[in-house]
């Protein structure tokens, strides 16, 4: 492949929409306004969205730098970037290593060997070790991800079909309509194909031809039926109490714990810690100016999850339902929801076509990872690396689509959940395993491997002049003179200009400091050490 010139970006806007296409996904709707509307309501977005300007955009702007300087995927990259060992990855490695015999012997054999490998990995692979990991976790999650993209197809074209089980109209009726659907696994490892095979599609056409293409004609239509969805839910008489659970802001909810689900979310919300921003960074020209890409990545998002909130509460405020999150808010309460409302196959068609847009571009993402990959590592050419990840993960996936309702289908691996890891991680079905398993485990690590590698094994000083290239007209602006109007002003002299508050340097220090000890926050809250 090396000797084959790298495919590119078409454009910056096609470049933060594909980027944006991946963030924003089912975690925007089904997630984030439920945890903000719970957790203080507009209190919590302060919180959030401070979580993801001091967290979140560093270690994304930090994501895209490795990509764009290795011009390699996640699992090249680490490795091209700095080939060594550090001495703080190899310190890390051996804590982590004793740490993961404690958990041995504290009874956790599945976690404690877990941990104690990862311990290994990093004392002989140093923190290259996040690449091969970030991979696994992107296929891990593209295999759960896709079936539940394959639920919303299935609910988008009942949604239009006259009668069908999508057209109920209580939460209970709902709820047995879709235990129904799950209890029949064809029809879920059915959808569950078609759906991964339309994020096949997606990748088709490369970079420029395929993902950048779709991101462009899918994202704005995504915004513009969000927008159709949210002039019929506030148009509802009684809206306005769902406005008051979104927003109305109550600091006395603002726990640490509330801190912690915010910057978790954020994470997950900005598809962080999976190789995805590597990897779409790997396809970025010099030319870019990658912070404000990420910032406007970052902003996409977010209002992205506010509106999916000011769509979906109003209405079901108004209709006396009670909102929920997950599944139970997509497939049950909202389904009811909409089809309360005169025409309301219609907006349950729209809203699941919508939700389709949003898991669809997510998917792609996550494949990309894995396709990207084949194509830096092996001979495979794109169309062949694209239906060897279809045909693995989509075999893979199948495990999900059997077992959601009980166990009944896959006892021998629930028998090794349980002597492995234990009940509590082993009680809900495998798709929820891997669920917990990925997001509160795996990403945490990952983000903070990436986080100290760029802060301390590549060093803010590389990664800075990385991230100069395509910034230069504002890497180093100091932005306390620029905001106040005094750039020009000669008493600040060119030698002020550099010094002090500047993009460059913000961001050093986030990815140093902050970052690193809030994914650590995180990660011990997980494990239910704080
Ligand atoms: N960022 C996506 C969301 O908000 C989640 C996601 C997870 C996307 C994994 C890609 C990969 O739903």
């Amino acid at each position: 492949m090396s000797d084959i010139q790298r495919e590119n970006w078409g454009s910056k806007l096609g470049f933060i929409l594909s980027v944006a296409g991946s963030a924003i996904g089912l975690g925007n709707i089904w997630r984030f306004p439920y945890i903000a509307g719970e957790n203080g309501g507009g209190a919590f977005l302060v919180v959030y969205l401070a979580c993801v300007l001091l967290v979140g955009l560093p270690i994304m702007v930090c994501e895209l730098a490795i990509g764009r300087n290795a011009q390699t995927g996640a699992v090249g990259a680490f490795a091209k970037i700095f080939p060594g060992k550090s001495k703080l990855s190899r310190t890390l490695g051996v804590l982590t290593f004793f740490g993961g015999i404690v958990i041995l012997f504290s009874n956790h054999i599945g976690s404690g060997l877990l941990v104690a490998g990862l311990g290994l990995a990093m004392i002989k692979w140093g923190f290259k070790s996040a690449g091969p990991l970030a991979l696994i976790v992107a296929m891990i999650i593209l295999s759960y991800y896709s079936v539940i993209g394959g639920w919303i197809i299935e609910y988008t074209v009942k949604s239009f079909q006259p009668n069908s089980f999508a057209q109920l109209e209580t939460v209970p009726a709902a709820k047995d309509a879709l235990i129904g659907f799950l209890g029949t696994p064809w029809r879920v490892v059915l959808w569950h194909f078609v759906f991964l095979g339309l994020s096949a599609a997606m990748l088709w056409g490369g970079i420029k031809g395929g993902i950048e293409r779709w991101s462009k004609i899918l994202l704005p239509m995504l915004f513009l039926l969000l927008l159709v969805v949210i002039i019929r839910s506030l148009t509802l008489p009684g809206a306005s109490k769902g406005l008051t659970f979104l927003f109305h802001p109550d600091f006395s909810k603002l726990q640490p714990s509330v801190f912690l689900a915010a910057i978790g979310h954020s994470f997950y919300s900005l598809s962080l810690g999976m190789a995805i921003s590597i990897t779409y960074g790997s396809y970025q020209t010099k030319h870019d100016n990658l912070y404000s890409s990420a910032l406007s990545v970052i902003s996409l998002d977010t209002l992205g999850a506010i509106l999916a909130g000011v769509a979906i509460f109003p209405a079901v405020f108004a209709m006396n339902m009670d909102p929920a999150a997950g599944t139970g808010l997509v497939f049950q309460v909202l389904p009811a929801t909409f089809n309360r409302i005169p025409l309301g196959w219609l907006w349950s068609g729209l809203f699941f076509i919508m939700l389709a847009i949003a898991a669809l571009t997510s998917a792609a993402s996550l494949m990309e990872c894995g396709v990207t990959f084949l194509l830096d590592h092996t001979k495979l050419k794109r169309h062949g690396a694209i239906i060897l990840v279809y045909v693995i993960i989509g075999l893979f996936g199948v495990l999900s689509c059997v077992s959601i309702l009980d166990w009944s289908n896959l006892e021998p691996v629930h028998k090794f959940l349980v002597r492995f890891f234990g009940e509590t991680l082993a009680n809900g079905d495998w798709l929820d395993f891997l669920d917990t398993f990925c997001n509160n485990f795996i990403l945490p690590i990952t983000a903070l491997l990436t986080a100290l590698f760029a802060g301390w094994a590549w060093t803010t000083r590389k990664a800075t002049d990385e991230l100069r290239m395509g910034a230069e007209k504002i890497a180093d602006k100091n932005l306390l003179i620029w905001s106040a109007g005094l750039l020009d002003d000669e008493a600040y002299c060119a030698a002020a200009e550099r010094h002090g508050l500047t993009f460059s340097s913000l961001w050093a220090f986030a990815i140093r400091y902050i970052a690193p000890l809030a994914i650590v926050a995180i990660f011990l809250s997980a494990i239910g050490l704080l």
